[in-house]
């Protein structure tokens, strides 16, 4: 079965890597939006009893939900075999609960609207935390990737004497392993929310870690006030830390305010695009999709930032 790779905008370098990787077909389309908002979608290659990968990183959902759907639906129309989404940032999974009366819980809506016109998913580390796997909520199969190695590998480079700290409970899963694989010991903050914006950070341990560089490290960086709160108290210790977040949102000025907080060095995962992408994922995408349909892999993987 040909495959062919579909880079939603604002995708296309992971695509194109993507599409190197498993010498696949370029799908071409055309997606904007009117001016008055509304969405544009035409699909420009043929797709009929093709494999199509769409590839969408799905942080900023709202404004790319619609037009994936309708780029989907067009793609059944035109008789494509099987859609596989690769999301490498997975949207919608940190309202796991109602956590006030009458809040919708959005991660099980979200996941049945995807659900609804896709036929398979690949992710990185989503943020499953009261959601224990993704077949609680999707029900399509999904396939869940970890970029822990790639981190363990970067801290390895270019970090000397690292202990690793994760933010808060819920991080462990992704510190704890990176940790093992960096040959680092770890330790986990504890984190108040006190609301969207505001976070409350605590431990005793950091200042037992004296002559170790600490390496801040969690799934998502979002308004980034918890890397910010995070460096705050390892500031008053005493220390000055690298960060790293798998998936880098940024809202608004968030990543200017964390330059400014006193980080050594911030870095993220490739899974959305931004300047602090210093750790190439493409590989875990290939491989999985190599792993799924057997193409023979292909040598000299197109780099991020070529
Ligand atoms: C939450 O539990 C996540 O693991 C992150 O800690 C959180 O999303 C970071 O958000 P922000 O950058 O807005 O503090």
């Amino acid at each position: 079965m040909n495959t062919v790779i579909m880079a939603f905008p604002g995708n296309e370098i992971l695509a194109e890597a993507i599409r190197r990787g498993i010498n696949g077909e370029e799908g071409k389309t055309t997606i904007r939006y009117f001016p008055d908002g509304e969405s544009y979608v035409r699909i420009l290659t043929d797709v009929k009893a093709k494999e199509v990968i769409v590839v969408c990183s799905l942080d900023r959902p709202d404004n790319k939900i619609l037009p994936l759907f309708f780029l989907c639906k067009k793609l059944k129309e035109g008789e494509a075999q099987r859609i596989t989404l690769i999301a490498p940032y997975l949207a919608y999974m940190r309202q796991d609960k109602s956590f006030a009366p009458g809040e919708a819980v959005t991660s099980v809506h979200f996941a049945s609207l995807l659900s609804s016109f896709v036929d398979r998913l690949i992710t990185i580390d989503p943020h499953l935390h009261r959601h224990h796997a993704m077949e609680e909520i999707y029900s399509i199969p999904c396939t869940v990737l970890h970029a822990a190695d790639h981190i363990s590998k970067w801290i390895k480079l270019n970090v000397s004497n690292p202990v690793l700290i994760g933010p808060d409970s819920e991080s462990e899963q992704w510190v704890s392993s990176v940790a093992k694989n960096a040959d680092a010991p770890f330790i986990i903050f504890e984190k108040e929310r006190l609301g969207d914006r505001e976070v409350k950070i605590s431990d005793s341990l950091v200042r037992t870690y004296k002559n170790f560089t600490p390496v801040l490290v969690d799934d998502i960086i979002s308004t980034a006030q918890t890397m910010i709160e995070s460096i705050s108290h390892l500031k008053k210790n005493g220390f000055k830390p690298v960060c790293i977040g798998v998936h880098g949102i940024f809202c608004d000025e968030s990543y200017q305010q964390l330059m400014s907080a006193g980080s050594l060095h911030v870095v993220t995962c490739n899974t959305i695009l931004h300047p602090t992408n210093q750790i190439d994922i493409n590989e875990l995408f290939v491989k999985s999709l190599q792993e799924n349909t057997g193409v023979p892999h292909q040598k000299n993987l197109l780099k991020y930032n070529d």
